[in-house]
């Protein structure tokens, strides 16, 4: 059994003084590309990792939400008849989730639990929205509506956008909604359909934290979201999806010198980002590892979302021969890079990594991760 899972099952019979009437579970995720596709109602390659957010429950005859986290000190606790907005603090996920899904009609029934979670908060791994649909299937399984993943995913982000006031794509919410063990998953953020797509055999993902964080994401990413809308306005679009790059290039002596970037990223990735679903199905790792590295130099030159810490991380990866190829994955600016790597050579990777990059750079050491695609949120357990 998994040691959070333990864990929670532990703290909630120490807690209530029986076993959890439910244990649920949401992964985080890691991009293998796409990215700052989303919201543009692209494409994205993501996987969920076997690293999540899990809570075991029972339900309440009441309508009020009692939740012991093992995380943080305070406990959350409010009624599903009186919500309202608080400073920013992991309750406000929980919340904006239940507000979230009783718009949406849904009549919800309170419950109590221990929640905990592995996946490493604030560094680009989607701890939020693995928060937010574990709450999701929490919610489900102690007032049993029916699960619908994309549609579940919508509401999460709902909660996000609104509620928590950050405006993220669908991605994260998706497929921590969606995953698939084994496999990455090919969203079309237009229609939420997803296609998946076998991880290469003899590869694994190893995901490579550079510690380093930057308090300016939010505003950035917004100003780049801004970007891109401006960009397809200037075609009569609403979004990059509808604009070719054949449109693009025709148009640039028309067009701002940093639109023309920011756009050749988001339709040049998109492209990528439907060759890396061929190479995976062709179980090609070469051309999918050469299809992220293409992603990399896009992103940090074009799109200008890199950080120096996570190109050195990028370009230490790269120079190891078990290494297919290396990007900087989810919204960037500091956070982690992503590789894909020989399976049987991925120890000798990450020392090589730790040593290398340790050794010339001013960057704190980078933590890694190799990860194994894993399913969404799901009920695991009911007694
Ligand atoms: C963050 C957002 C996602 C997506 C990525 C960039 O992770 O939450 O919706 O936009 O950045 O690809």
């Amino acid at each position: 059994m998994n040691r959070v899972q333990q864990r929670v099952i532990a703290r909630f019979e120490e807690h209530f003084g029986q076993p959890p009437a439910f244990v649920v579970r949401a992964p985080g995720r890691v991009n293998l590309i796409g990215e700052h596709t989303d919201y543009n109602e692209g494409f994205v390659l993501p996987m969920a990792i076997d690293r999540a957010v899990w809570v075991a429950l029972r339900p309440r005859a009441d309508r009020r939400v009692h939740v012991e986290s093992l995380d943080f000190d305070t406990p959350i606790d409010f009624s599903l008849d009186e919500l309202h907005k608080g400073a920013n603090s992991p309750a406000e996920y929980v919340k904006g989730v239940a507000w979230a899904v009783q718009q949406a009609g849904h009549i919800l029934q309170g419950w109590e639990g221990v929640m905990q979670g592995d996946v490493p908060i604030g560094a680009g791994l989607s701890s939020s929205a693995a928060l937010e649909l574990a709450i999701a299937r929490a919610f489900q399984a102690a007032s049993g509506y029916g699960w619908d993943g994309p549609r579940m995913a919508l509401l999460a982000q709902q909660a996000e956008n609104q509620w928590v006031g950050v405006q993220c794509g669908i991605m994260d919410q998706m497929i921590s909604a969606v995953g698939l063990a084994g496999h990455a998953l090919l969203i079309d953020c237009r229609t939420l359909e997803s296609t998946p797509a076998p991880l290469p055999p003899e590869t694994v993902v190893v995901v490579l934290d550079t510690n380093t964080r930057r308090g300016l994401v939010d505003s950035s990413y917004n100003e780049r979201r801004a970007q891109c809308e401006a960009a397809a306005a200037h075609f009569g679009q609403r979004v990059l999806r509808d604009v070719t790059m054949a449109q693009l290039e025709a148009a640039s002596a028309d067009l701002d010198r940093l639109i023309v970037r920011r756009a050749r990223h988001v339709i040049s990735e998109n492209a990528r980002t439907l060759r890396a679903l061929e190479a995976m199905r062709a179980a090609d790792p070469v051309q999918l590892g050469l299809l992220m590295n293409a992603s990399h130099v896009s992103l940090r030159d074009d799109f200008e979302v890199s950080s120096p810490a996570l190109n050195q991380v990028v370009e230490v990866a790269g120079q190891h021969e078990a290494c297919f190829g290396a990007r900087m994955t989810g919204a960037g600016f500091g956070g982690c890079a992503v590789a894909l790597v020989r399976a049987a050579q991925a120890e000798a990777f990450v020392a090589h990594v730790e040593a290398a990059y340790g050794a010339a750079s001013p960057f704190p050491k980078p933590t890694a991760y190799v990860c194994q695609p894993s399913d969404g949120a799901q009920i695991v357990s009911r007694s």
